[in-house]
This record gives C-alpha cells, sequence and structure tokens, in this order.
C-alpha cells in the first residue's frame, strides 16, 4: 500500500502542475479526492488490511490526503487571481477609502443656532405648508386683493387641485403660518418659530434667491408688549453676532403688524464706522417685525381686546451671510464643494 500511495502522490502532484484553469482543477479534485476519488478508495481499503497495519497506513494516507488537498487549495487560489486582470485584482495590505461624509449645511446650521437661542425663552418649532392658499398667504394676513401691499411679494402661483377655484401659490413668507398656528392652539397662549422655504418671483443676485429660508417668530398672550418684542429680538441679536452688539428698531410697515418695524444691528465688520458690507450706513437690517395686528388676532380666533402678540421674520441665508462674511447668496445653493466643506 506505501508504494501505491506513493505513487498516486506522485501522479496527482504532476498532473496538478499541469492544470491550467478552474475547471480542470475540479475535474483533478473528483478524481483524487472526491467520493469516488483515487485517494478515497485507498483510504477505505485501509481497513481490510491486518489490524497491526492500519494505524500506520491510515495516518500515512491521511498525509496524502492533506497534501494533495493544500496542494490543491493552493492551485485553485492561484488560478483564481490569474483570472482577474490586474486592474482589477485588490491588494488588500493598501489603506481603506475614507467614506465621504457629507456635513450640515451652512444654511440648516444657522438655523439650529436659532432655535437654540429661542428655545430657552420658552419658543417651540411648528412648520406649515410651501403650497399655500391666497387666504393664508394674503388674505387673512390683512392683504385683501387688489391691496398694494401685494407688490411686496413677487408672487409664482400655480394651478389649484381640480374642482378648487381658490387661488394657490408657493408661499412667499412663512406668516401664513401664523394664521394656522393660531387657529390650531386659540385660546392658548403662544410662543413658536416657523422655520421653511420661501419663494419670490425674484430675479437673482447677490442677495435675492428666487427660493429661499425665512424663519417666523410669533408670541401670542395676555400681556405681550412691543417691549418683550424688543427684549427678545435684542436678546437674538447679542446671542448670535455678539454680546456688544447694538440694535435699533426703525418704524417700517407690513399690512399684519401695527406698529411694524424693521431690525437692524451695528455692522459687525466695522463696528458701526460704515464700510462697503453696510453701504457706509453702519447698520445692517435683520428682520422685519411688528405687534400682531388686531385683524389679524381675530382672524386667527384670538379676541384682540384680551390678546396682544408681536411677530418678526428674517431670512435665514442673510444671517448666515452676515455671521460667516459670505458676499454672495447664490453660493448656498450652487452645491460648490470648496464653499460647502468650509462648514463641515
Ligand atoms: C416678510 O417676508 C415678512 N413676512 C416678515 C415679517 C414677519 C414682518 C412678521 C413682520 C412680522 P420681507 O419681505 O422683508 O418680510 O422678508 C423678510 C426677510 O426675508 C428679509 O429681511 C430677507 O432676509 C429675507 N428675504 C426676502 N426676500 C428674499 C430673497 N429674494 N432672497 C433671500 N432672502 C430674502
Amino acid at each position: 500500500m506505501r508504494e501505491q500511495l506513493e505513487g498516486l502522490r506522485e501522479k496527482a502532484l504532476q498532473e496538478l502542475e499541469g492544470v491550467g484553469d478552474l475547471q480542470g482543477a475540479e475535474e483533478w479534485r473528483v478524481a483524487y479526492l472526491g467520493r469516488r476519488g483515487a485517494l478515497t478508495k485507498i483510504l477505505r481499503s485501509v481497513g481490510k488490511l491486518p489490524p497491526e497495519e492500519r494505524p500506520q497506513a491510515g495516518e500515512r494516507a491521511n498525509r496524502v490526503k492533506r497534501e494533495l488537498t493544500q496542494a490543491w487549495e493552493a492551485k485553485v487560489e492561484a488560478l483564481k487571481a490569474k483570472a482577474i486582470p490586474p486592474e482589477e485584482r485588490i491588494d488588500v495590505t493598501l489603506p481603506g477609502r475614507k467614506p465621504l461624509l457629507g456635513t450640515i449645511h451652512p444654511v440648516t446650521r444657522t438655523l439650529w443656532e436659532i432655535y437654540d437661542i429661542f428655545a430657552p425663552m420658552g419658543f417651540q418649532v411648528v412648520e406649515g405648508p410651501e403650497v399655500e392658499w391666497d387666504r393664508y398667504n394674503f388674505e387673512l394676513l390683512n392683504i385683501p386683493k387688489d391691496h398694494p401691499a401685494r407688490d411686496m411679494f413677487a408672487t409664482l402661483y400655480v394651478a389649484p387641485p381640480y374642482g378648487r377655484s381658490q387661488e394657490m401659490m408657493l408661499r412667499t413668507h412663512t406668516s401664513p403660518v401664523q394664521i394656522r398656528t393660531m387657529e390650531r392652539f386659540c385660546p392658548e397662549p403662544i410662543r413658536v418659530l416657523i422655520p421653511g422655504r420661501c419663494y419670490r418671483y425674484e430675479s437673482v443676485d447677490a442677495t435675492h434667491e428666487w427660493m429661499f429660508i425665512q424663519v417666523e417668530g410669533l408670541a401670542v398672550g395676555r400681556e405681550v408688549t412691543m417691549a418683550d418684542l424688543k427684549g427678545v429680538l435684542t436678546a437674538f441679536a447679542r446671542q448670535m453676532f455678539g454680546a456688544e452688539r447694538k440694535v435699533r428698531f426703525r418704524c417700517d410697515y407690513f399690512p399684519f403688524v401695527e406698529p411694524g418695524a424693521e431690525m437692524a444691528i451695528d455692522c459687525i465688520v466695522c463696528q458701526g464706522e460704515g464700510c462697503r458690507v453696510c453701504g457706509y450706513t453702519g447698520w445692517l437690517e435683520i428682520l422685519g417685525a411688528g405687534m400682531v395686528h388686531p385683524e389679524v388676532l381675530r382672524n386667527g380666533g384670538y379676541d384682540p381686546q384680551s390678546y396682544t402678540g408681536f411677530a418678526f421674520g428674517m431670512g435665514v441665508e442673510r444671517i448666515a451671510m452676515l455671521k460667516h462674511s459670505i458676499d454672495d447668496i447664490r453660493l448656498f445653493y450652487g452645491n460648490d464643494l470648496r464653499f460647502l466643506k468650509q462648514f463641515s
């Protein structure tokens, strides 16, 4: 049996050397190591030997089997590697490639900073639809049809769903959600922040986009005053732009507030001296605000005899531009990674 085994081993290894493809390797395996293979037959015949010869013969046969199995495995590996073209072969010793992780968009980051400032003052976040009825975007905000204030908002109208005759548009500001929130919470007091996309039919330039994000604030209660409005917004400006900031409130007109105001901060670039960024005025406008108009309170379900409120609205891109000295609003939505990566 010893010679038989030795002969088989040599023959098998010689043949394996000549095998040139995976199919040949499989045929070789079946011929020698398969259930009816030559080596298997020898292994089976070990049982028929006289008992004193069996252990040695068994060990020898198993050794040959191990050797042939290893030789076959190495051959298969080698054939597989040869079958892959060099450019597709994987070098497992190379360091891995870092997966590309996204980062938070600078506008979202700014929005989160705004939430963080208002949350401790009791403002919760609510949202409303981007496609809005004329009623909410204008009428209930005290801007009836043909009111000249509609000219402030270059509106993108959309076709209403089948069977509805009301006018529908992409909302021009987040103020319609004031009404929706009042309808939802009345007669409870309100303190909310309303973020969201707004759309205007405007020509795009360094400070105007046709789609931008506003965040609206609304507080309604029994003793809400203009002093609350000024206190809350001053606290916001100082936390957002620096504790040394000066703020300025001046009269402004929005049909849904009375009185209405615009708020400015002293220029963060020139500290109020006057420079290109602030148009040599020393001031930067950051938002529109005012006391909620009694008509708007009534439209939301609140009795203006007992309730008052304040509201404000700001453009989040403009806040981010001031904060990070960005001179063109178009950078936010241009998807240029060189710009976006600076905020990772
Ligand atoms: C309004 O939209 C009012 N709804 C704000 C308001 C709310 C006033 C509550 C009073 C009470 P205005 O049109 O000024 O106002 O827009 C507010 C802010 O949105 C602007 O200060 C500006 O930061 C931003 N904004 C307006 N139009 C654009 C635009 N085309 N591109 C980028 N930001 C814009």
